[in-house]
């Protein structure tokens, strides 16, 4: 009897010492990181000639995760999966110039803001006489988005216009320079980076106005991960501080279509 007892008790230690081995493994493994970035937004993060992610944040979460020492994963996901994907625990944090915002914050968590842009109106040339987006929308206009962005929920303001929305910023662009849209809206950096790199649209194109809006990006991260969070931000407060972040920006030319916000 006596004897069952304790082949129960050291069976019971066995099973918790093992919960806390399992607990172990996986905290382990959690200090691999996975980073989800979205590969379409040139000259923020795209695949170069070898195949691989590069850009501006490419380069700044590399430094973001090897200064608050893990060892990382990137993973190319499209835009429509960043979130999901984050949620459900696919990978642990996503860098793709997304904007704080409060409604995101009911979902999400962001780190301390690395960049300050906003949204940047391309229209085109043929349109005359439109200098607003009161003007677009007084002539329903067709306008062009990337769907669920800061682009699209700022054409929602402007009623009157047509939205056309779009998986990628980069499909808008090229309908336009093939005039299925009159006009774009998306990111001011990727805005200037297409309209000066595709000749039909710095010939038929032109800027309405400067940048819109103001918003800061931030690194998404699941809103539980309160220590990760912690050390994102003390690494990316590092790196603002020492001038590392101003490099990259002027490494990758990102002019005052971004701007690194003080530390
Ligand atoms: N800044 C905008 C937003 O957060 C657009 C981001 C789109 N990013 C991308 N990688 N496609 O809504």
């Amino acid at each position: 009897m006596l004897k069952r007892y304790f082949f129960k008790i050291v069976l019971s230690v066995f099973c918790v010492g093992c919960l806390g081995c399992g607990q172990g493994s996986h905290e382990t493994q959690n200090s691999r990181l996975v980073i989800a970035i979205d590969a379409t937004f040139i000259p923020m993060s795209f695949l170069n000639d070898q195949g691989e992610l590069d850009g501006f944040e490419v380069d700044l979460i590399k430094e973001v995760v090897k200064n608050s020492g893990f060892d990382y994963e990137l993973v190319n996901v499209e835009w429509g999966g960043l979130f999901g994907g984050l949620i459900t625990e696919k990978f642990d944090l996503v860098i793709s110039s997304i904007t704080i915002l409060e409604e995101r914050k009911n979902r999400m968590a962001f780190s301390i803001p690395y960049l300050q842009s906003g949204v940047a109106v391309l229209v085109r040339k043929d349109l005359a006489n439109v200098d607003s987006l009161e003007q677009l929308a007084e002539i329903k206009a067709t306008v062009g988005a990337q769907i669920n962005t800061t682009s699209y929920y700022f054409l929602q303001k402007h009623l009157g216009i047509n939205i056309k929305t779009y998986e990628k910023f980069g499909h808008a662009v090229i309908d336009m320079a093939n005039k299925g849209n009159d006009g774009v809206v998306g990111d001011s950096v990727q805005v200037n980076y297409y309209f000066n790199k595709n000749k039909v649209l710095t010939q038929n194109a032109r800027f309405l106005g400067s940048r819109m809006t103001s918003e800061f990006y931030g690194i998404v991260l699941r809103k539980e991960n309160l220590e990760l969070k912690q050390k994102i931000d003390a690494s990316l407060k590092d790196l603002l501080k020492n001038g590392t972040v101003q490099k990259l920006h002027d490494k990758w030319s990102l002019g005052d279509f971004a701007v690194v916000p003080p530390a």
